[in-house]
């Protein structure tokens, strides 16, 4: 039985296990903070396991010693970006929560591949490598699968089709200066700028953008949790299961799309392994400009950092 950690049992966290163990990727530890919150979510998730049918165990705490032996640790601990709060505030903050959880990841499961969930991800997710020293296949960001079906679904939406035969390619920083790919993005294998004209692209594709943030505005005390859980999952499952998914996520580059040493979303094979191989787009001109715009301001945020 594989054993899965999520650090964080926040709504990202704690929705993140729900799938896991419904889908029984593997045993599940639930820790947090907050003392008696992960043991009280872990228990209520368990007492569900009669009525969804699962058969796998969920444990919450608050003690590091439980993720002894994970095959994946998926990180969701931090805050989030308060009323006044500069960003660079919330990369300070984070990055001390990161690191604080990594050095423990390190110590209690020096195995395991690593996903990163918490933001400003493409930083936090550098700040994961450094911490655990871990080779970069096993420390991955988890942000394309999020931005994809986010732009599928917005897709889905306007052609009135299934989302299910949507297939999004969206590249590059998890933020204002991702990269969707309407050229890659396809309905049964037809591209969609060849379905719709450049304006309604456009409008989704800005609605892509701007994703997160029309969830928070809306839910005016939080971010989104349903689809990053979901996207998370399909991540673990892909790892535990050895599925060999080409996903897109935020990984480390060393020479790929002509960038070294930065962590930048791109799709990648997923296995047993961790990140088993990157795979290269022959990119058009004006997509590696947008590319090239997403790794200046994953760049601008490392620099801010003193690690
Ligand atoms: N160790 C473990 N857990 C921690 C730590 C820490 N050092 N610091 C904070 N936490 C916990 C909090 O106690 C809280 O339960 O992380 C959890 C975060 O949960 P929420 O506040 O509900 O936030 P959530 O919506 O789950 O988002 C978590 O994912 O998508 C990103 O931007 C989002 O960075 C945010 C993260």
């Amino acid at each position: 039985m594989k054993k899965i950690t999520v650090v964080g049992a926040g709504f990202v966290g704690a929705t993140a296990v729900q799938r896991i163990v419904e889908k029984e990727l593997g045993d599940v530890v639930m820790i947090d903070v907050i003392e008696g919150m992960p043991q009280g979510k872990a228990l209520d998730l368990m007492e569900s396991a009669p009525i969804e049918g699962f058969d796998v165990e969920v444990m919450g705490t608050n003690d590091y010693k439980d993720i002894e032996g994970s095959d994946v640790v998926v990180i969701t601990a931090g805050i989030a970006r308060k009323p006044g709060m500069s960003r660079d505030d919330l990369v300070k903050i984070n990055s001390t929560i990161v690191s604080e959880v990594c050095e423990n990841i390190k110590k209690y499961a020096p195995e395991s591949i690593v996903i990163v969930v918490t933001n400003p991800l493409d930083i936090m997710t550098h700040v994961a490598l450094k911490m655990t020293e871990f080779h970069p296949s096993r420390v991955i960001g988890m942000s394309g699968v999020l931005d994809s079906a986010r732009f599928a679904t917005f897709v889905a939406k306007e052609l009135g089709c299934s989302a299910r035969d949507v297939d999004a390619m969206v590249l590059g920083g998890h933020g204002d200066s991702m990269v969707p790919l309407p050229r890659l993005t396809t309905v049964s294998g037809v591209p969609i700028t060849e379905l719709m004209d450049d304006e309604t692209i456009d409008r989704l594709v800005q609605r892509t953008i701007n994703g997160g943030a029309e969830i928070v505005e809306l839910l005016k005390t939080g971010s989104a949790f349903y689809a990053p859980s979901a996207a998370i999952t399909t991540m673990v499952a892909s790892i535990v299961r050895d599925q060999k998914r080409i996903l897109p996520a935020a990984v480390y580059l060393h020479g790929q799309y002509g960038h070294e040493g930065i962590y930048l979303g791109v799709p990648v094979k997923l296995g047993r392994m961790g990140v088993e191989a990157i795979v290269e787009l022959d990119l058009t001109e004006s997509e590696q400009a947008m590319l090239e715009r997403s790794a200046d301001a994953v760049k601008k945020g490392i620099s801010t950092l003193e690690i």
